[in-house]
């Protein structure tokens, strides 16, 4: 367990809290077991959790005691569960292995893995009103707010992954920064403030969080990009090589693996400095931020 002074920071018994809490919410709802099946299946599967856990630290470095986070942790980890399944489907990336298991689509058939997503969709919000501790009315409509926009930008990232239709005058890189702030940044970004927000930080603290999210946010996916390229597969648990043949705009792709490694230095030095400003509060933070700027998977 790493600690501060005062804070614990125990990634193992968070993520089991997490994960106690998606069963208690998933239970309650007595859904039919053609649609329960495969949104446990998905979303209770081996994943780091790590937009859960941002969630929880970042409501730690707001001064929190990480537990307010717990229904914007269940609802991140659901609105992130259902975009790997959709993600995964024969239209978008036709992909067969995740986390080190075989697809929704390729377990349960594509109508129950297209189904199971438009729920998780719906439970995110859903979650985000009946999880305890249940948040103030004034924070749930911030909560609200936040989580459609880091989902509404994740889907725009998809469309651009998947369909392109930039405006022309963007460069490469350009279009590949603007694929990935969205499709996966936006989520990561979500999660911190979220947490932050649900334990009542300060604005402040809140601009340091929402600084630090966007440079892991997209660190996050050209470390995933690189990992397709040199990654093992055991590790990662995905089908790997596969950026390249699907044709697409991926870091090591446009920029090459050397520049890629230099730009992840350098937002890992900036999320770092980000959270110099708000001091020891967000150990957690710092304690994710090693873990994903040194993943293997
Ligand atoms: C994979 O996310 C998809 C991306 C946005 C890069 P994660 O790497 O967080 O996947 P899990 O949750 O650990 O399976
Ligand atoms: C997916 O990016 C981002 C999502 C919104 C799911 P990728 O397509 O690179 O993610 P993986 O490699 O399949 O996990
Ligand atoms: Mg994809
Ligand atoms: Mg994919
Ligand atoms: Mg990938």
């Amino acid at each position: 367990m790493q600690t501060t002074d005062s804070i614990p920071f125990d990634i193992d018994q968070i993520r089991t809290q997490i994960d106690t809490a998606m069963v208690g919410f998933l239970d309650t709802l007595k859904l039919p077991s053609k649609l329960d099946d495969p949104i446990r299946y998905a979303l209770l599967a081996p994943g780091k959790r790590i937009r859960p856990l941002l969630a929880w630290a970042s409501a730690q470095a707001a001064g929190g005691s990480g537990n307010e986070s717990v229904p914007v942790a269940v609802a991140v980890e659901l609105i992130h569960a259902f975009s790997l399944v959709h993600d995964d489907l024969p239209a978008l990336d036709n992909d067969d292995l995740r986390r080190g298991r075989p697809t929704l689509h390729k377990h349960a058939g594509e109508a129950a893995a297209i189904l199971a997503g438009d729920a998780m969709l719906a439970l995110a919000f859903e979650a985000l009103s009946t999880v305890k501790p249940i948040p103030s009315t004034t924070v749930h409509s911030t909560l609200i707010a936040q989580l459609c926009q880091g989902t509404r930008a994740m889907i725009v990232g998809q469309v651009y992954d998947t369909l392109a239709g930039f405006d022309e005058s963007l460069s490469d890189e350009a279009k590949i920064e603007l694929i990935h702030t969205n499709k996966t940044g936006a989520l990561i970004h979500a999660s911190c403030v979220m947490g932050a927000t649900a334990a009542g930080a300060d604005q402040q603290t809140l601009d340091h969080i929402s600084g630090f999210a966007s440079d892991l946010g997209l660190q996050f996916q050209i470390i995933d990009d690189l990992l397709d390229v040199q990654g093992d597969p055991k590790l990662v648990g995905k089908t790997l090589r596969k950026d390249d043949d699907a044709n697409k705009l991926t870091y090591p792709a446009v920029l090459g693996i050397e520049q890629s490694n230099k730009i992840i230095g350098t937002l890992d030095q900036s999320a770092r400095s980000r959270l110099e400003q708000i001091g020891p509060e967000s150990n957690g933070l710092r304690v994710l931020l090693d873990l994903m700027t040194n993943r293997s998977h």
